[in-house]
């Protein structure tokens, strides 16, 4: 409709960094989604938090893990920010990852690692708002960070 058109188009408007927020599922595989929703929410005690809509299948996954990784991307990631934002896909073949403090994927080359665990949630709409503590804090190397606004990837300086 209209209303949803112009909801879509107007809010493409506000730019974010982009994270890719990983757990490990209950056999033991690991999954993820790409997701612009993050914030830092507290700093005593240290609390992140993101939306995750009720028709992701990364959801549940996060919930029954109870903990996961938010993978801060670095410009070089946007084709993994796109292939996390497709449902269904094999979203980790070929990717690199090693398990962070709390057993969810850290990616490699990742501008920073945040490991969590799930501090509350709760439906708001059409998503869940997840939140957590914060339990470890890795920045692997410096990297340019990855940005997304209307659409499409960019970079600090250049777009494409
Ligand atoms: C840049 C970008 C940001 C996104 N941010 C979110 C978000 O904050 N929350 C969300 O639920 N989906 C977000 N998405 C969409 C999900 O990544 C997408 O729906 C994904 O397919 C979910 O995968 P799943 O069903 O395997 O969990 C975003 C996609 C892109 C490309």
């Amino acid at each position: 409709t209209a209303v949803r058109e112009k909801f879509r188009d107007a809010l493409a408007h506000f730019g974010s960094g982009v994270v890719i927020v990983t757990a490990i599922d209950g056999d033991g595989a690991p999954a993820g989604m790409t997701v612009g929703s993050f914030t830092s929410i507290s700093l005593e005690p240290p609390l992140v938090g993101f939306f995750a809509a009720h028709t992701s299948t990364t959801l549940p996954r996060v919930l029954h893990h109870g903990d996961f990784c938010v993978n801060v991307l670095a410009e070089e990631q946007h084709q993994l920010a796109r292939g996390f934002a497709r449902s269904g896909a094999d979203k980790f073949s070929g990717v690199e990852w090693t398990a962070g403090t709390n057993g969810a994927p850290r990616l490699a080359g990742a501008h920073a690692w945040i490991d969590c665990s799930i501090d509350e949630h709760r439906p708001i709409g059409d998503h869940d708002l997840i939140v957590g503590a914060v339990d470890a804090l890795a920045v692997p190397a410096e990297t340019e960070p990855l940005l997304f606004h209307r659409s499409l990837f960019h970079g600090l300086r250049e777009t494409r």
